[in-house]
């Protein structure tokens, strides 16, 4: 039996970085999914097809003895048919329509698709079960991880999320559209997010300050979420650029892109650690193609992209 189950990339609307120190971040899904089927084989093997590369091996390793990116899909499935059936292997085969690695919450949208679609060849399980799993399938690559990209992934559209109350689902369904430009420049969430802690020993005065006002922002932007008020947004997004900008996470080619997308948006920023990765930039219907025309003419890879708001979608 062949089972299958695909979940959202996310961006991070606003508070990346200043949510490591406490501020609220808001996340939204977006409608770009990763599909993961799985299918029980007779070999006592875990086979892993994907865009980034395949894995072939026997079952009942030591999940430290796997190395890279597709250790999630070895723990899930190891994990997943030791409790169900320990005379089968699983063939798990990756499609992706979101880019990887770049801060569009890839990684997240593979473990909880792997996670639904390898206990799916068993047992169907609830979106909370497929997030608990996805989690600790998340934490063999990213031991630190919050859980809040997880987390969008599996229910979908807005949530806010910060250290001390976790994630809410927030239920405002504004209407934008996001046109996302990859700098083709790869990053280390980890190393940026050393970076910023660096400069905030350095500065914790002006940090402090700028937590801050990054929080207020976050407040309006709330209001605004509610009231669809996009020209709102993207001045707010055009003000936490520049605390990001501040802190170190930007270079010559983001800035190039956050110049040109701000010309032809609401408003643009960094999504994710920053260094590398993508930019959105805020639109609806009067300016989305301009805004991709735009980005296309300056030779930027470039999508647009809505809220998803389904999330985890089993098959
Ligand atoms: O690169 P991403 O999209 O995984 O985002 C990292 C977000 C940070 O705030 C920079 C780090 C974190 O752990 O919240």
């Amino acid at each position: 039996m062949t089972s299958k189950a695909s979940a959202p990339g996310k961006v991070i609307l606003f508070g990346e970085h200043f949510v490591v120190y406490g501020v609220k971040a808001i996340l939204c899904a977006i409608d770009k999914r990763i599909t993961v089927t799985a299918e029980k084989i007779p070999d006592d093997i875990i086979s892993i097809k994907s865009d980034i590369g395949n894995l072939q091996l026997q079952k009942n390793k030591s999940i430290d003895k796997i190395d890279g990116p597709l250790r999630p899909f070895y723990y899930l499935a190891d994990k997943i048919i030791k409790k169900y059936d320990q005379n089968f292997g699983m063939q798990i085969t990756v499609d992706s329509e979101i880019p990887l690695g770049v801060g569009l919450g890839s990684s997240s949208a593979c473990c909880v698709a792997a996670s639904a679609a390898i206990s799916g060849v068993f047992e169907k399980i609830s979106k909370d079960e497929v997030l608990q799993l996805a989690i600790e399938a998340e934490k063999t690559i990213f031991p630190n991880t919050s859980g809040a990209d997880c987390t969008v992934c599996t229910f979908g559209g807005i949530m806010q999320y910060d250290k001390q109350n976790g994630h809410e689902k927030l239920e405002y369904k504004p209407n934008f559209h996001l046109v996302i430009a990859n700098s083709k420049i790869e990053h280390s969430t980890k190393q940026v997010v050393s970076k910023v802690k660096q400069f905030k020993e350095k500065n914790e005065e002006r940090f402090s300050q700028m937590c801050k006002e990054e929080s207020d922002l976050i407040d309006d932007v709330m209001n605004c979420l509610e009231n669809n008020d996009l020209k709102r947004i993207g001045l707010n997004m055009i003000k936490n650029q520049e605390y990001l900008e501040s802190i170190g996470i930007s270079n010559d080619r983001l800035r190039d892109m956050i110049k040109l997308a701000n010309e032809y948006s609401f408003g643009s920023k960094i999504t994710g650690a920053g260094g590398g990765g993508c930019i959105f930039a805020l639109t609806d219907q009067s300016n989305m193609e301009n805004a991709i025309n735009q980005f296309k003419k300056n030779n930027y890879e470039c999508f647009s992209a809505k809220i998803d708001f389904k999330g985890l979608d089993t098959f």
